[in-house]
């Protein structure tokens, strides 16, 4: 029931077209691919991360090296997998050279592909992957640390969570108690309670 209708994949489709061929920023001489989304087309749960990188790039599909696979692992932790349960895209859609940290001008030009994914499905939740998906979406500048795993009002009255980004949990091994790794799972356990209690 929560899956995409036909003429909302249609829609996704057609912005994927336009943002393939996008010209707005210099990223689209640099890039290899476009990396529009991974997962499944819902109304539930969407994860938005920063922007492509290497491997992204050369795939064409969000978060498949190695965050993307910790990513996999965190969400298969509590049952969610990206083949049933997630829509998973980022807030710049080509890759920054170097992996550099997305240019102002940058996020301004991909922004309305970006906000053409959220309005097309309207999740109920959205979970804000490290600093600049944060940024993207909240006025503040309390780092992901003081704002991890707090709720936040979104769009068309979702609930949306920032959490760390899967690279950052990779630099910080330790899982003891109050460690990133071990907030992180205090998360996941939260967003899995919040969408099962969802109708
Ligand atoms: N990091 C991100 O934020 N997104 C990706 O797709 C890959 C790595």
């Amino acid at each position: 029931m929560y899956e995409a209708t036909q003429e909302e994949k249609d829609k996704l489709n057609e912005v994927f077209v336009k943002c393939r061929n996008c010209q707005k920023c210099s990223l689209c001489k640099t890039k290899t691919k476009t990396v529009f989304s991974a997962g499944v087309p819902n109304h539930k749960l969407m994860l938005i991360g920063e922007a492509p990188g290497y491997y992204e790039d050369q795939k064409g599909e969000p978060f498949v090296g190695k965050a993307g696979q910790l990513l996999d692992k965190i969400l298969e932790s509590v049952g969610f997998s990206r083949q049933k349960d997630v829509y998973i895209c980022n807030t710049l859609k080509c890759r920054p050279p170097e992996n550099r940290d997305p240019l102002p001008d940058e996020k301004a030009a991909c922004r309305e592909y970006l906000d053409a994914q959220v309005e097309i499905l309207k999740p109920r939740i959205i979970l804000l992957c490290g600093r600049v998906a944060v940024q993207s979406f909240l006025d503040t500048k309390l780092g992901i640390t003081k704002i991890r795993g707090k709720w936040f009002a979104g769009p068309n009255n979702s609930k949306m969570m920032p959490i760390f980004h899967p690279s950052y949990l990779l630099r910080n091994d330790s899982r003891e108690k109050g460690s990133p790794k071990w907030l992180m799972w205090q998360d996941i356990q939260e967003i899995r309670k919040v969408y099962n209690q969802m109708d």
